[in-house]
């Protein structure tokens, strides 16, 4: 296998998160430092079903490493998620002579490229590309930290508003499974509160929460919801009910969505990526396929995906005790 491989095909996969074009471009840029053939798969899993492939070269990559989104656009493809929909994409795998494939993506896209690998021993090797930061096997997922920074610049926004009016604020942001978003910017943004999916504490602890706000002399607060919160209510419904069982606060509510998504990688986001798409290709190379390249204490590891995809990533205990803490 090690020396088998002589053209590798990129794809990205999934919701689309800023730091991906910095990881194609990495790619594409290795395998040209390599000495390989490179082809980019548009639209992800359902592109390649479609036979929607081009041909890149290092310059096929210029000035797109500061741009968010992905050049090569992204889906949600149901058909790969059965056997006829994998060997169709095989199959045009074969047709156009690749030999490995990398998958930049989450989850259900390392899903797919697992079902891949077994199906037709097809090597892949996976970058994690997501900004719910959910994925064992590393510490940070390419577009979270640049999701955490404009949560938080938004969240200094309406902090604005909140103090100048004396209100709540109920800001509701993106993790449907996981809460890191919502625990690292609220930490970043200093809110009163962080409700996420992991920890379910309760509407009387918001509420004690609120009242000793309150009562310790805060004119304003700054509550950030997961989406995937497990109060059973979402953010117009916990206004109400804040509403109704504390009438002194004035409630307001925002949901951030997809402006979470989008915008220009940091620099962070941008040399994770640069890093992972070179040890991406290296992998390839030296023979490692069913693999997803992380990062953990600044180092980059490799864990196999079926492990990367079992679970969730768990939130981070101390940094909870931090947030409770600030809340005093
Ligand atoms: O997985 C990334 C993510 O942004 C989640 O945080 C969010 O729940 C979901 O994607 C939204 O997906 P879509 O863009 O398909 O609505």
């Amino acid at each position: 296998m090690a020396n088998s491989i002589s053209k590798i095909a990129v794809l990205t996969s999934g919701g689309d998160s800023p730091g991906m074009n910095a990881a194609i471009r990495s790619v594409v840029r290795s395998c040209a430092y390599m000495k390989l053939k490179c082809v980019a798969i548009y639209r992800g899993y359902q592109g390649m079903i479609d036979g929607d492939f081009k041909e890149m070269n290092a310059r096929s990559v210029n000035n797109i490493i500061n741009k968010g989104g992905t050049i090569l656009k992204s889906a949600r493809c149901m058909e790969f998620r059965t056997p006829e929909g994998r060997k169709k994409g095989h199959d045009q795998l074969k047709k156009h002579n690749v030999d490995a494939l990398v998958v930049i993506g989450g989850n259900g896209s390392f899903a797919g490229a697992l079902k891949l690998n077994e199906e037709f021993n097809f090597p892949v090797m996976g970058i994690p590309g997501t900004i719910d930061n959910d994925i064992l096997g590393t510490s940070y997922t390419i577009g979270f930290d640049t999701a955490i920074n404009t949560v938080v610049e938004v969240i200094d926004k309406i902090r604005d508003t909140a103090s100048s009016h004396n209100r709540l604020f109920f800001i509701e942001v993106m993790g449907r499974d996981v809460g890191h978003i919502a625990l690292n910017a609220g930490v970043g943004a200093g809110a009163e509160e962080i409700l996420i999916p992991e920890q379910n504490l309760g509407l009387d602890r918001l509420l004690d929460s609120l009242k000793r706000s309150k009562k310790s002399g805060k004119s304003s607060s700054i509550v950030i919801v997961a989406e995937g919160d497990k109060t059973g209510k979402n953010v117009f419904e916990l206004k109400e009910y804040v509403e109704e069982h504390l009438p002194i606060y004035d409630v307001r509510v925002s949901v951030l969505g997809h402006m979470q998504r989008g915008g220009n990688p940091t620099c962070f986001d941008r040399v994770l990526a640069s890093r992972m798409g070179v040890r991406a290709v290296e992998a390839l190379l030296e023979g490692k396929t069913n693999y997803m390249v992380g990062i953990r204490d600044h180092k980059l590891i490799l864990t196999p995906i079926s492990e990367a995809i079992k679970a969730h990533t768990a939130v981070d205990e101390e940094l909870i005790r931090v947030s409770d803490i600030m809340t005093t």
